[in-house]
């Protein structure tokens, strides 16, 4: 018995890297039964290969098409998107959307709409694009056996990591090239700040935990403070250094949650994970750790996830959101102890009484570094750790449970 399948008629808006691609995929795929209507634009001017007839600078052009039954939203505008997505919902047309910051920014006045109309609203492509994280979280890893959720979840941050460390591109180099190949946001400062990271490790949480975590307060910070001499300290060491988004079922129950800079040594299977591929290691109690590999950014990478969530609406799938109302992971929390590097330009900079227990450090006239213990919501309250000239970089294996006194902070005084 052939189960029967919905013909999609798309209303697509935006026309951008993952538009243009999803577009062609769409082209090579008949057996999806899916057609592009119409296509709203913003700037018309410009040219595109595709039909004249295709584009409309009007949005309720598709938003009041009752022929179209489903919105694709693969726009950069978050506040424009959430108004396309909303009407969308409440109107009836099923979502996809690839929009991270719209919907980490959104998610419950979204989780609102999708409860009281029931309409599909889909968005694997929003987090590692290709890899299909989301989906599995959402299915597949019951809540109370998830341990943790890491991974490099921002293509260009990735690329410029790589790039510089092998290719020796400067940083300034590095970026216009992941400008260049599509993988950076308009506004590259949300992919070197870590905030696209952090946008999509709060969509993560949501699926992974039923947590439902605005991505201001989750703790987070990107690769532009990181200096040469963390660079050339990590290869000593045999460490690469990645931007990692992090969440961890701590003992208590709760769950930390962070996008940070980390050393990674060669046993973690982030360790290989090179220019825009992102990687996800999802630990669980019973099948141990499991690696999720693939493109994180890209035309084609993205419109793949795309595709396969139209696939989906075929067979009007959607997310249940299942944690979220069966939820006994807890909530999130800051308070736990994290093993850090922290490296400063000159002496005194770093407020030596915000370690709990320092256990290496090194100074010379230029540059001083720190390894030492944190309270986590001690960092989360400081900006100190934000200035320009002081990086903080994730130790491997980082949660400290044994922290009982606070040493006197006298002796690495004397020292430096
Ligand atoms: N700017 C994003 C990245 C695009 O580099 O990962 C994919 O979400």
């Amino acid at each position: 018995m052939s189960i029967p399948q919905k013909k999609l008629s798309i209303g697509l808006f935006g026309f951008g890297v993952v538009g243009t691609g999803l577009y062609k995929v769409l082209q090579q795929t008949p057996s999806l039964n899916a057609e592009i209507k119409k296509v709203c634009i913003k700037h018309p001017e410009k040219k595109r290969e595709a039909p004249e007839t295709l584009f409309t600078v009007d949005p309720d052009i598709l938003l009041n098409d009752e022929s179209i039954n489903v919105i694709v939203e693969l726009i950069d505008d978050a506040d424009a998107a959430y108004y396309i997505v909303s009407k969308a919902l409440t109107s009836g047309k099923a979502v996809v959307s690839a929009n991270k910051k719209m919907i980490a920014e959104h998610l419950p006045e979204l989780l609102a709409i999708q409860k009281e109309y029931g309409t599909p609203f889909l968005y694997e492509s929003a987090c590692c694009a290709s890899i299909p994280v989301i989906r599995n979280l959402e299915e597949y890893y019951d809540n109370d056996l998830l341990q943790g959720v890491s991974g490099i979840v921002n293509g260009s941050t990735n690329y410029i990591l790589t790039r510089v460390a092998q290719d020796k591109l400067t940083f300034e180099e590095a970026l216009l090239q992941a400008q260049i190949e599509g993988f950076a946001e308009s506004n590259p400062a949300l992919d070197v700040e870590g905030i696209d990271a952090v946008n999509k490790l709060s969509i993560l949480l949501t699926h992974a935990y039923g947590i439902v975590a605005h991505p201001q307060e989750i703790v987070h910070s990107g690769i532009q403070n990181l200096q040469a001499h963390d660079a050339v300290f990590a290869k000593e060491k045999g460490f690469e250094i990645k931007l990692v988004a992090q969440a961890k079922k701590l003992e208590d129950g709760n769950v930390a949650a962070f996008v940070l800079p980390q050393f990674v040594d060669s046993t973690n299977q982030l360790y290989n994970v090179r220019n825009e591929y992102n990687g996800v290691v999802i630990e669980s109690g019973l099948a141990d750790k499991q690696f999720f590999y693939g493109k994180g950014a890209g035309s084609f990478p993205t419109a793949s996830a795309v595709l396969s969530d139209l696939s989906a609406l075929r067979y009007d799938y959607k997310y249940e959101y299942k944690k979220l109302h069966n939820k006994t992971a807890g909530n999130l929390t800051n308070d736990f102890f994290l093993r850090v590097y922290v490296s400063f330009e000159g002496l005194f900079q770093v407020p030596h009484e915000r370690f709990e227990r320092i256990e290496e450090w090194s100074s010379s006239e230029k540059k001083c570094h720190v390894i030492g213990v944190i309270k986590f919501s001690k960092l989360r309250d400081s900006q100190w750790w934000k200035k320009k000239g002081i990086s903080v970089i994730v130790w491997p294996d980082a949660f400290v449970t044994d922290v009982v006194v606070k040493e006197p902070v006298e002796d690495f005084l004397a020292v430096v």
